[in-house]
């Protein structure tokens, strides 16, 4: 298994981290522009592993030509907000460091399983697919699960129970329409709407569409990293030990859903295929409207990309 992360800032080098803490590869790559960064990254990851005690080697490199053959490949190269930036004003930056990024990881490694992380993440992750070509199972973004962590998070705190015990959906586009299922948010089999009432409910909703910015204002120079990365981590885990995971992943839809030709939100079995289903769960007239609007958000998105 040979995993290549393509950044190496604060969600890739993360990211990296956690991959060969997990042991999840017998070599991870770690690729950026900046001479010097992902050698020095790298090297102190491999490092760890002594004292770790796993046998992942690491490798940064500025050269695609080290990625060759590998099983996965992480995109998380890009700009990140700053406060006062939206997602979407990330678009034209990163849609050409993601199209440049994915023609070369796929040169080298035609057969790799993609998880895209620049944002705005569903425009980014549809960029990855229709540059790489490759199949639709193999091209996946992360989002849902970071949006449902922090929806379960924000549950936990709140009721003071184990956020283990909390299962949740978070579909939609990531970004300020995205759709917590509050329906189906259950604390250890029980609806949440046992546990608390309809404007509780609702803040925490808010939080969570406004959890990417909470973290932005806090730190000023850059967003939330720790999180994302164990998000993307946890993708990786279900592919590199076909897991079969139900997760929340942007997906290409070609009518599941009533949606066409984008990347959103969706449940998917995770495995060593990369998405081996796409799950339909049954939606209220109201559900439904929500993902349509987050969908059409993310298609005008799209519209305005110049590939
Ligand atoms: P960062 O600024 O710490 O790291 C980005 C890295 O990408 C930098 O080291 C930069 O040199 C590198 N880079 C830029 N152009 C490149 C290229 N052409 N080839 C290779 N490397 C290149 O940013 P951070 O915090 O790691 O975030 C990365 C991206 O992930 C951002 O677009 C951010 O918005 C997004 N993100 C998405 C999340 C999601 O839920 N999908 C969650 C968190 C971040
Ligand atoms: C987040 O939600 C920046 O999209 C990133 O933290």
């Amino acid at each position: 298994m040979k995993i290549t992360v393509v950044g190496a800032g604060n969600v890739g080098a993360t990211a990296a981290q956690r991959i060969v803490d997990k042991e999840l590869a017998n070599e991870v790559v770690l690729v950026d522009i900046i001479e010097g960064l992902p050698q020095g990254k790298g090297l102190d990851m491999y490092e760890s592993t002594p004292i770790e005690g796993t046998d992942t080697l690491v490798r940064g490199s500025n050269s695609y030509d080290d990625t060759a053959g590998s099983n996965i490949v992480v995109i998380t190269a890009g700009i990140a907000r700053k406060p006062g930036m939206t997602r979407e004003q990330l678009q034209d930056t990163n849609a050409g460091i993601v199209k440049g990024v994915t023609e070369a990881v796929v040169a080298k490694s035609p057969q790799a399983i993609l998880i895209i992380v620049s944002n705005p993440l569903d425009v980014m992750t549809y960029v990855a697919f229709k540059v790489s070509g490759f199949e639709r199972h193999r091209v996946i973004g992360m989002a849902g699960i970071l949006d449902t962590a922090r929806y379960r998070t924000f549950i936990a705190m709140e009721l003071g129970v184990s956020v283990r015990d909390i299962q949740a959906l978070v579909l939609g586009g990531h970004g300020d329409s995205m759709v917590p299922l509050v329906r189906y948010t259950t604390i250890a089999g029980v609806p949440l709407a046992e546990f608390m009432d309809r404007p509780t409910i609702d803040k925490i909703v808010k939080r969570t569409r406004d959890g990417g910015i909470e973290i932005v204002n806090y730190l000023k120079t850059g967003s939330a990293y720790y999180a994302p990365s164990a998000a993307a981590v946890e993708m990786v885990e279900a592919v590199v030990k076909d897991k079969k995971r139900i997760l929340p992943c942007a997906a290409y839809l070609q009518g599941e859903y009533g949606l066409r030709d984008t990347y959103i939100g969706v449940p998917v079995k995770l495995g060593r295929k990369g998405i081996e289903q796409i799950i339909e769960v049954p939606l209220t007239p109201e559900e439904k409207t929500a993902l349509t609007k987050s969908a059409d958000e993310v298609k005008s998105n799209i519209s305005k990309l110049k590939l």
